[in-house]
């Protein structure tokens, strides 16, 4: 007999009465704001002024007895207002960030008002088969075989990872082992071998997967990271027919380079090597025939990786693994108890292909913006991009104190000012502060990084909302800027 501890109370009627009566208004009361908001996204600063100032009240105690749900909300409202960046608008170019399709957008909020869980079939049967439909309709897009096993994941980080976990049971299995029952130890140095244009993301995922971050061999030809192509094979005929990791890389985030995919994943197959394709943005290419000779061969990889919060336009997170064999992800993130869904169960386990047990409904944008706009949507959306990014280079070529500094392959441009009569350590320090200035000016959301040695900006152009115009104002501001900055020190 199984006894009660404490005798039942009588339900407390704000959990049972307020709480619903708040939940069954929401909606209602968060629209006009909503709406507001979003209707704001083209006119509203890149990045509100001094973020700082307005986040200085956030550090408070744990309140005893809370603001109640209107004076929690408008708070928030009034916070990402004040120090949030408008990321979803046309001027934010920073990192690779994507914008929203209306369906997407739309979706999102339909799975944050179901609080859609989708581990497995049974929690929600429309999310799981919706997931399996999106991934098939990704393929389809981007040219990969229908053949390969897709699951949904946060974001490009997390499709390395689920593409490097099959690579290592791969790996390992070769040798004897299943490496996710015993662990590498013991085992020999996993081989990894890449160019330069590697993305530190894969750093991030060999290193929590004990091979380490450290244990990758790049085969560059130049500064920028370019595959040497011969070194490349002669790196691999080292292996003298060891298995080994190849990770190629389609779309690097300086320039928007990409390495040769049919000939390195050719040459690696050849080598008994896995490949795994890193396609976070660049995959893209392979939506519109101007482009898609850059990913020539990516169908032949082992594994790959794409993001949808960049250039597919659904909200943050959202990204996808692909892998050829499906029965490696399950040995890969086996996870099982009595409690949960048998390895066996026809109905399928997303959560049993990939790292996360309880995942959101990414799959719910992912599969409404794939069904309102189609493989024509898509691909105009991906083509205004590029010749945004085109028509930003020219701007660049036009204007006397603006530099170009690579050609332009795909979404991003890499520039830098360049007023004249400076040598290259004086430009990069120059450049370097600019790229605060222009941050700290909030007309845009834009970075630097090195290109080679070389310091420059980098706007990378992922957003259907992004306009011509928008594009020559960044060229006018980083000049406008840059001058600035030159008759302040002067
Ligand atoms: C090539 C590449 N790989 C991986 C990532 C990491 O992506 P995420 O931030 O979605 O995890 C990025 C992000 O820009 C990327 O460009």
């Amino acid at each position: 007999m199984f006894s009660v501890m404490n005798r039942p109370a009588s339900p407390d009627t704000w959990v049972t009465e307020q709480l619903r009566a708040e939940a069954d208004r929401l909606v209602r009361m968060l629209a006009d704001d909503l709406q507001e908001a979003i209707a704001g996204v083209d006119e509203r600063m890149a990045m509100p002024p001094d973020p700082n100032a307005a986040l200085a009240g956030l550090s408070e105690p744990l309140p005893e007895h809370g603001s109640g749900v209107w004076s929690a909300l408008e708070r928030l409202l009034e916070l990402q207002e004040a120090a949030g960046t408008n990321s979803a608008g046309p001027r934010c170019y920073h990192f690779v960030v994507g914008g929203n399709t209306p369906a997407a957008h739309g979706a999102d909020l339909v799975a944050s008002a179901f609080d859609v869980l989708t581990y497995t079939w049974v929690v929600s049967p429309v999310g799981v088969r919706m997931e399996l439909q999106a991934l098939d309709w990704l393929k389809e897009l981007l040219g990969l075989p229908a053949s390969l096993a897709g699951v949904m994941v946060t974001g490009a980080t997390m499709a390395n990872f689920v593409g490097l976990a099959a690579a290592r049971q791969w790996w390992g299995e070769q040798l004897g082992y299943d490496v996710s029952e015993t662990g590498l130890a013991g085992l020999p140095q996993m081989p990894v071998l890449t160019s330069g244009y590697v993305h530190a993301a894969t750093r991030k995922v060999l290193a929590l997967q004990g091979v380490g971050r450290g244990h990758i061999q790049e085969f560059t030809a130049d500064a920028s990271g370019r595959l040497d192509l011969e070194a490349f094979a002669r790196g691999l005929a080292a292996l003298d027919g060891h298995p080994a990791v190849v990770v190629a890389n389609a779309g690097e985030v300086n320039a928007g380079h990409f390495d040769p995919l049919e000939e390195m994943i050719d040459l690696a197959h050849e080598h008994n090597c896995w490949v795994h394709v890193d396609g976070a943005f660049g995959l893209f290419a392979a939506v519109s025939p101007r482009t898609a000779h850059l990913v020539r061969g990516v169908e032949k990889a082992d594994s790959v990786t794409v993001d949808g919060h960049k250039w597919l336009n659904v909200p943050y997170d959202s990204g996808y693994a692909f892998v050829r064999d499906r029965d490696l992800l399950v040995r890969a993130f086996r996870y099982s108890a009595d409690y949960l869904p048998a390895e066996d169960d026809p109905r399928p386990t997303m959560g049993a292909i990939g790292p996360e047990s309880s995942r959101r409904a990414r799959c719910f944008a992912v599969w409404a913006t794939l069904k309102a706009y189609g493989r024509e949507g898509h691909r105009r959306i991906v083509e205004h991009c590029l010749d945004i990014a085109q028509h930003f280079a020219s701007e660049v070529d036009r204007a006397p104190m603006l530099e170009r500094m690579a050609d332009v392959p795909l979404n991003i441009v890499a520039f830098r000012f360049n007023p004249g009569g400076l040598d290259d350590a004086e430009l990069d320090r120059l450049n370097r502060q600019l790229g605060e200035e222009v941050l700290e000016d909030g007309r845009f959301l834009i970075g630097t990084s090195k290109l080679g040695p070389r310091t420059i900006f980098r706007p990378a152009f992922a957003n259907w909302r992004t306009r011509h115009e928008d594009v020559e104002e960044l060229a006018r501001v980083i000049a406008e800027l840059g001058q600035a900055l030159l008759e302040g020190s002067g």
